[in-house]
């Protein structure tokens, strides 16, 4: 048991006296410090994709991507309201390109994810590569890559944002340039990439200059046939189902240095083991709809709604229909510290 030291008249004043030359007796906040277990702010939530489409229909038409610089709709966890995140170390946004606009090129330390929501054939711009947007896509904007968006298309398109922002604001590392051109010059073919780093080869001299992955956009077509693969034979794992991790291909590790991503696959009726670890986890269903227990707090969710899951909180899905849910967190950065820890019950 915790021995909380007593308060008295004389500790106080002293207390009183320190706190004027800026210092705190370790003894007094220890235990708010230095927690048995993860004890976060942040709190299991979820966001329909009606909703957020109607409310960023609504965004559109009073403000154009190019005066908004980006058109975003933050998802705040309720939580954490007021600091643009969705956990402690995460931020999730709503990005709307309306047909025939675009979001002026832009780079900053921090790094980027897009999962394609809605829409389709819209393009992002990295790095002098274009890559039109499909739903269901994981498309990533590493650190400092210049990158623009556009929508050639007669549709309205949105796509989810991931970014490090509270974790660059905690290093206070943050820097951001802007193009003198709204968009930047196309230099290499669509595709590019692709082909020279996700068809299990390697440029034969390739050197890793960079810890986030080459393949910029992991198409959903070739995740989702892989997912379908696996379901076949049937073995999926009692927390997870089938579960796999986007990769860079150089390295094996994490496509990005500072976000994890995953996609799993639920059969129709299937219930996950209770499951636990320390990466708070924003998830997209992209097909299906379920629900997930969240320790008491059950979440309701269907094709394209959001939601988030805190750390170290018991977590069961429940799949209604066959889905798939894309997710992300600060994993990888957990793990380079050798702070990751998971639970799974008796799984
Ligand atoms: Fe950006």
């Amino acid at each position: 048991m915790e021995q909380i030291p007593v308060e008295s008249a004389e500790r106080q004043a002293f207390y009183e006296r320190i706190d004027k030359q800026n210092m705190t007796a370790l003894w007094t906040v220890m235990g708010a410090l230095i927690t048995p277990e993860p004890k976060s702010a942040c709190v299991p939530a979820a966001w329909r994709f009606a909703a957020i489409r109607a409310a960023m229909l609504e965004a559109g038409k009073l403000i154009t991507a190019k005066e908004a610089e980006r058109r975003v709709l933050v998802l705040e966890n309720p939580g954490l309201r007021g600091q643009s995140k969705i956990t402690t170390s995460l931020y999730a946004g709503v990005q709307l390109v309306m047909p025939h606009e675009v979001a002026p090129a832009h780079r900053h330390s921090q790094s980027a994810l897009r999962f394609v929501l809605d829409g389709r054939g819209a393009y992002t711009t990295v790095n002098g590569e274009r890559t039109l947007m499909q739903p269901g896509d994981f498309i990533i904007t590493p650190y400092m890559a210049w990158h623009d968006h556009g929508n050639d298309t007669d549709e309205p398109m949105f796509w989810l944002d991931g970014l490090d922002i509270p974790l660059i604001q905690f290093l206070d590392a943050s820097f951001v340039e802007r193009l003198d051109e709204e968009v930047q010059p196309v230099g290499k073919p669509e595709g590019d990439s692709l082909a020279r780093y996700g068809a299990n080869l390697l440029p034969v001299d390739h050197k890793m200059s960079s810890a986030t992955s080459p393949i910029f956009n992991y198409p959903y077509e070739r995740t989702r046939e892989a997912l379908e693969r696996l379901a076949r034979a049937g073995e999926y794992d009692a927390c997870h189902g089938i579960k796999m991790r986007y990769c860079n291909p150089v390295t094996g590790d994490h496509a990005m240095p500072t976000m994890g991503t995953f996609m799993q696959s639920l059969p129709r009726g299937f219930r996950t083991s209770r499951y636990r670890c320390t990466d708070a986890s924003v998830f997209v269903a992209m097909e299906g709809a379920g629900r997930t227990h969240v320790g008491d707090t059950t979440l309701e969710w269907g094709p394209k709604d959001i939601f988030v899951v805190p750390s170290w909180r018991p977590v069961v899905h429940e799949a209604d229909s066959e889905c798939v849910l894309f997710s992300f967190s600060d994993r990888p950065v957990q793990e380079r510290i050798g702070v990751w820890r998971e639970d799974r019950g008796n799984a």
